[in-house]
């Protein structure tokens, strides 16, 4: 029996029995026991997904989609039950409405090629938020670049929250697409992206949301959404690195070009022309990603069963613990006080570079991220060069909290001798 079997009630969550899943989360760093508070950077695995990588490579491995023996037939039925599980997961219509990429970073790129390269052009406009991660910045720039296309900023307040109103303003006929992250990483800000996707629906603009700190930590239901596209990261929610999830509107993916060419992304080749493959597989070429794939669908099934608004209900009482221990001890400054946010505090210490902080707090166990997180406009905004991040799962404990601070508290003291 698994620590999972040990959960009280599907809406409440036992997390130190859950922790026994986790052999990460027994490791003792520094001389202390792991404190892990960077799940916004990855999330630790449970054994389940490292026994079932570990079971396909042992006794299960081959290929998927190309051969007719047996352990060919079990690989890709394996491979398409998780990408069953990740359709259930997000509520997609049609399980053929979900792409195995590398992670959200390769989702992103993949729509700004495949949507981008066909639906946008000259003096066209894609909308992103101030909040993004530099993946939902990037490819866009990359794509403005080679188009003559422009990118146009929702603006975010001091809170962390965006500006709607001036969202409306930036919603033009010229619009093509709006690209908004669910959760900011840098911030915990939960963005309301209900609303960003009513307005754009309401002039016929697509939506991509870029869901890498959200699929893991809450409920998420692309048709009461009706968002267009939906990426996340497998090694965000349990699963291995190197396998991620986009989800698009059949209608949007079918009139899309491909990404990549290559094996299995056909239908008929010839030297004059090819034809390629029906959705999802016209967009997954060359010999996928299998045991990460089959990985990600065990974590994905592992959450499931924790459920996903019993991770939301007590991650948010994490936040608030945390929140209100960092803001009690003088000197910390929190960044990002939005009034809906995912469990993401990230604090500056009068005095101390955000590096120090992370160094101090290592020395004590403490895992913290420490830098600008993939979104160096965010800092700017926000005149930081850096902060310090602590993230948090449904893993994490009460008592990891309080060492959290209790760890600030002796960095700040030493910085004070
Ligand atoms: N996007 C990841 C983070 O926020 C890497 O740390």
């Amino acid at each position: 029996m698994t620590a999972q079997a040990a959960l009280a009630t599907p809406s409440t969550l036992d997390a130190a029995a859950l922790r026994a899943d986790f052999p990460t989360l027994r490791r003792v760093i520094n001389g202390r026991p792991l404190v892990y508070l960077d799940s916004a950077a990855t999330s630790q695995k449970p054994q389940v997904v490292i026994d079932r990588m570990n079971q396909f490579y042992a006794e299960e491995y081959s290929t998927v989609r190309r051969s007719i023996h047996l352990l060919s037939a079990k690989a890709t039925q394996a491979y398409e039950d998780a990408r069953r599980t990740a359709a259930q997961l997000l509520n997609a219509p049609e399980t053929r409405q979900i792409i195995f990429t590398k992670g959200t970073t390769e989702a992103i790129n993949l729509v700004a090629h495949s949507y981008g390269r066909k639906f946008v052009g000259e003096g066209d406009e894609i909308i992103i938020s101030a909040t993004e991660h530099h993946a939902n910045i990037v490819p866009w720039q990359m794509l403005c670049e080679e188009k003559g296309a422009h990118l146009r900023v929702i603006p975010v307040d001091d809170r962390g929250e965006l500006i709607l109103e001036a969202y409306e303003k930036l919603l033009t006929n010229r619009t093509k697409l709006v690209a908004v992250g669910h959760v900011s990483n840098a911030l915990g800000t939960i963005h309301p992206v209900e609303d960003i996707i009513r307005l754009a629906r309401a002039q016929g603009v697509p939506v991509l949301v870029d869901g890498a700190q959200a699929a893991p930590h809450m409920p998420v239901d692309v048709q009461a959404l009706d968002c267009d596209f939906y990426a996340f990261s497998g090694h965000k929610a349990c699963g291995p690195t190197g396998i991620g999830i986009l989800y698009g509107k059949a209608e949007w993916l079918e009139r899309m070009t491909p990404f990549l060419g290559g094996g299995d992304m056909i239908e008929t080749v010839t030297f004059e022309k090819t034809t390629y493959a029906p959705i999802p597989h016209k967009f997954e070429a060359g010999t996928p990603a299998i045991a990460e794939a089959i990985g990600l669908g065990t974590a994905l099934e592992y959450l499931r069963n924790i459920g996903l608004a019993a991770i939301a209900a007590y991650e948010r009482e994490l936040l608030d613990q945390a929140t209100a221990r960092l803001e009690a001890i003088p000197g910390v400054k929190i960044v990002g006080a939005a009034r809906r946010k995912a469990a993401i505090i990230s604090f500056t210490v009068d005095g101390i570079h955000p590096h120090d902080i992370g160094t101090l707090l290592d020395q004590e166990g403490v895992a913290i991220r420490a830098g600008h997180h993939c979104a160096q406009p965010v800092m700017a905004r926000y005149g930081v060069p850096a902060t310090a991040r602590a993230s948090f799962a449904f893993y994490n404990l009460p008592s990891e909290i309080e060492a959290l601070g209790a760890a600030v508290e002796k960095a700040i003291a030493v910085f004070a001798v």
